[in-house]
């Protein structure tokens, strides 16, 4: 089994090779291929790469290179964790928002669509190759925005599935919580990439016993401090909100503390230099503890669960990804992506039926999938107008002043990635 991983330099792929190493039996890699433009990086991340394979006893070989079509032939399933623009175009899209009393994320917000805008073309041009190379292979798409990307790779006819940490890690979280083994969690998972709720969880599948109410009288406290949201306001929603939902439950409260205090993208870079200096130590053979610090937390196992079962190795029933609505959620179009509960296997991810959504959720699903709709279309087809209408459409800026700022600081940090800017 080949695997080609787009992105392989970045410094977060340890996790993903620890992952795979430790997972050798569920997901049997004979090749490896770590593909990046970024030359050093790639050298120092292969290197170490190939001591967690050796230290564990994995067979498997580990390819380095910057050639993408020679690392995509032939190659089962391509991942794709690419950052156009590294983290200095992270760092833009987290600071401009702010200036107009917008929330600034890499996902949410005018940031989001600053990345969407950038992401997509590269994207699908890489997914025109990897067609190209062997129409068989699965794309796995980590790059975010996940919901956007994923809805431009399966409009352009691309075998494609989504995925996100989140489900996972609440997952592993609750298993504590309960103290029960992490696959006999099952979420009732609803919503967008990083906008949804786990509205129901239930122990040994979807017909299993509802402990959800158990759950949150028990452990209310701990999740709401992980969320960083009051007790209260959980109680009230009865059920558990991404954390990404904090940007909106509590957008403006959010906006002070971020001006408040370095970006993200910057607290990442100083970590990303830390770790690229580690990863040149000829003895390090591990994962170092310092990736933890990073939000990408049960992104392997997710990845090698998701992979296992695409490539009909095996892999969980059920897992949590990003695919076509197809009817599932009644208020939104067949072709929007949705991230859900799905039964995979080799042809794809079909999700399970979700039942009816509270409109307290429905509202702003709905709401973000027509702007994620506008995003799209800014990014397929470019201009200044349908970035104005994207950025009208979220349920963040809805105002057309807000609008035509952000629209101009999009635009401007932008240029040298917007084709048509
Ligand atoms: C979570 C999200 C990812 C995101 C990451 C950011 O894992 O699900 O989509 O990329 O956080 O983590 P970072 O360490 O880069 O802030
Ligand atoms: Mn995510």
């Amino acid at each position: 089994m080949k695997l080609a991983v787009v992105g392989g330099g970045s410094t977060y792929t340890p996790e993903l090779i620890d992952g795979f190493a430790r997972l050798r039996d569920t997901l049997p890699i004979t090749e490896l291929v770590l593909v990046d433009p970024a030359a050093d990086r790639l050298d120092l991340v292969g290197g170490l790469a190939r001591r967690i394979f050796a230290k564990q006893g994995h067979p498997g070989r580990i390819v380095t290179t910057h050639d993408l079509d020679a690392a995509v032939e032939g190659a089962d399933a391509v991942l794709l964790q690419l950052r156009v623009g590294g983290q200095a175009a992270r760092n833009q899209d987290e600071t401009w928002p702010l200036e107009c009393g917008c929330v600034g994320q890499e996902t949410t917000g005018a940031g989001g669509l600053a990345k969407a805008l950038r992401t997509v073309p590269v994207v699908l041009d890489i997914a025109e190759r990897v067609r190209r190379a062997n129409p068989d292979a699965w794309i796995i798409d980590f790059t975010n925005p996940v919901g956007i990307v994923t809805r431009a790779l399966l409009g352009a006819g691309h075998k494609a599935v989504g995925l996100c940490n989140v489900a996972i890690g609440f997952q592993r979280k609750f298993a504590g919580h309960l103290g029960v083994d992490p696959a006999r969690v099952h979420l009732g998972h609803v919503g967008l990439n990083h906008l949804t709720w786990e509205t129901s969880v239930r122990l040994d599948g979807p017909g299993g016993e509802e402990v959800l109410p158990r759950l949150l009288a028990g452990h209310g406290d701990a999740i709401a401090a992980d969320l960083r949201l009051p007790r209260p306001v959980l109680d009230r929603l009865g059920v558990v909100p991404s954390y990404y939902l904090r940007y909106f439950y509590a957008h403006d409260e959010v906006v002070e503390e971020l001006r408040t205090k370095p970006s993200r993208a910057a607290e990442v870079a100083a970590m990303e230099k830390e770790l690229l200096e580690m990863y040149g130590d000829p003895a390090l053979d591990e994962k170092p503890e310092l990736l933890a610090k990073r939000g990408g937390a049960f992104y392997s196992e997710a990845a090698v669960d998701l992979a296992a079962s695409l490539l009909g190795a095996g892999g969980s029933p059920y897992q949590v990804v990003n695919t076509l609505n197809n009817g599932t959620l009644p208020f939104l179009p067949d072709d929007a992506v949705i991230e859900t509960q799905a039964a995979v296997g080799r042809d794809g991810a079909v999700p399970l039926p979700a039942g009816p959504v509270d409109p307290l959720f429905a509202g702003l699903i709905a709401n973000v999938t027509a702007y994620e709709d506008l995003a799209l279309d800014a990014a397929l087809r470019g201009g200044r107008e349908r970035v104005f209408k994207a950025l009208l459409a979220h349920p963040l800026i809805g105002q057309y002043a807000y609008a035509d700022q952000l629209t101009d600081r999009l635009i401007a940090h932008n240029g040298e990635h917007l084709a048509w800017a």
